[in-house]
């Protein structure tokens, strides 16, 4: 897994990791740490620059929209929805990425 800490991702910012040698995004909004597929659902372009919008996540390229807590599309274009991995913080404030059980 890619070496990230908490300090490297403020408000706003978004990178590219790499987690049990799949790429994923993980993203920093309003403070909330996020961690999804690096690739959408719908054409699997990169989400890199997808914006935050109501919960969901927000695609750069024709606009479909992800739960960020369960990874599922809101609708089309996208059918299928995106990986959502759980992040927490270790006391050094490295963060620790893990692919969540249920998704
Ligand atoms: S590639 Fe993301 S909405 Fe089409």
């Amino acid at each position: 897994m890619t070496r990230i800490f908490a300090a490297d991702l403020p408000t706003g910012a978004q990178r590219r990791i790499t987690v049990d040698g799949e790429p994923v995004l993980i993203l920093n909004h309003e403070g909330s740490l996020h961690a999804v597929s690096y690739y959408c659902g719908h054409m699997e372009y990169p989400l890199e620059g997808a914006t935050v919008e109501d919960g969901l996540l927000v695609c750069p390229y024709h606009g479909a929209g992800f739960c960020l807590k369960t990874g599922k599309p809101d609708g089309p274009p996208a059918m299928d929805g995106i990986h959502i991995y759980s992040v927490t913080i270790q006391d050094n404030g490295e963060l620790t990425v893990t692919q969540s059980a249920d998704t």
